[in-house]
């Protein structure tokens, strides 16, 4: 695999590689003191923001840095793309700059897939290798998002063990959801049954051909749920408002405190973050021992680990890198 540009590119055995594989970094660093393995030593892994990111960006810059590869963060408010400077060109002069990865964030749909079809079109950088950067998918528009796919799988795999048979309920603004679609894709590979849960305003056209059910009920999906996956309402992707209203939305779509009550005590409460306590998440059930919010914060890094270890490392090194054969 050289690219992670969507949830489609990962086959079901791609997948359960790089959850194993997040675990064996997991349990290689558990317990140190110094979180530092060669794994990606001369390495260099640039992420590049058009979005504002707080756990994706941070959690990659972490990720690559406990691995050893050098880590540069690129956002767009501070770069040249602020003096009119385009996306390919930003691209391409990452590429001359010797970027072995580009972890891509954009508001554009399918603009992490231009970004590898702009540095991988056979051109020749002087000094550097033919082949241009691996670039991961951090966020395109409304398309997709990959890695928090994978980080939401590992963390329902941690507390529930598996995905046969379990049901996951994905509730809210699914239409503007890079999460949503991810997610779908990714645990109906695992072999998770999906439902969307959400106000027919808020889901997309062609969700029929998603591999989910789609229901407008949250408090008759609740009880069945093994887990239920909470989304933030994107304003930002409104123009200025939506319906239902906010107010209504909180009232038949938030998973409030007293709703917490209609899940089973073993199911658990997924929020990829940011939340908004109050409108889709109660104040208080984010810290409550069903939630995983923090727990996929984590995870996160150990994921993307995996992630960048498997598209960037040599054939011939371990996760201890090429000085340290076991971790
Ligand atoms: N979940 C997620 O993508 O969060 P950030 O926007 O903070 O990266």
């Amino acid at each position: 695999m050289k690219h992670l540009l969507s949830a489609a590119d990962l086959s079901r055995g791609d997948a359960l590689d790089i959850l194993d594989e997040a675990q064996r970094f997991e349990q290689a660093l558990a317990g140190r003191e110094v979180r530092k393995l060669p794994t990606l030593r001369g390495r260099t892994v640039m992420t590049v923001f058009y979005e504002n990111s707080t756990r994706t960006r941070v959690s990659f810059e972490v990720a690559a840095k406990w691995m050893s590869a050098d880590a540069i963060n690129v956002s767009a408010s501070s770069s040249s793309v602020n003096k009119g400077e385009s996306l390919r060109d930003t691209a391409k002069t990452l590429r001359a700059l010797g970027a072995d990865a580009l972890v891509v964030r954009h508001p554009a749909s399918g603009a992490a897939a231009q970004v590898a079809r702009w540095t991988n079109d056979g051109s020749d950088v002087t000094g550097l290798p033919t082949t241009g950067p691996s670039v991961i998918n951090a966020g395109d528009g409304t398309h997709e998002h990959p890695t928090q796919a994978l980080l939401d799988a590992y963390t329902i795999r941690q507390r529930l063990g598996g995905f046969e048979g379990r049901r996951v309920a994905i509730v809210g603004d699914i239409l503007h959801s890079r999460v949503a679609r991810s997610n779908a894709r990714l645990l109906a590979t695992l072999g998770a049954e999906v439902v969307l849960v959400a106000p027919p305003t808020l889901l997309p056209t062609g969700v029929q051909t998603w591999p989910v059910r789609v229901a407008t009920d949250l408090d008759a999906e609740l009880p069945a749920a093994d887990a239920v996956m909470m989304l933030r309402v994107q304003a930002e992707r409104m123009n200025g408002g939506f319906f239902p209203s906010a107010r209504e939305y909180a009232v038949r779509y938030g998973l409030s405190d007293t709703r917490m009550a209609m899940l089973r005590d073993d199911a658990v409460v997924l929020h990829p973050g940011p939340m908004l306590r109050g409108m889709e998440i109660g104040f208080n059930v984010a810290d409550t021992p069903q939630a995983t919010v923090l727990e996929q914060v984590r995870n996160g890094v150990h994921v993307r680990m995996a992630v960048l270890f498997r598209l960037i490392a040599g054939a011939e090194e371990s996760i201890g890198g090429p000085d340290s054969r076991t971790p």
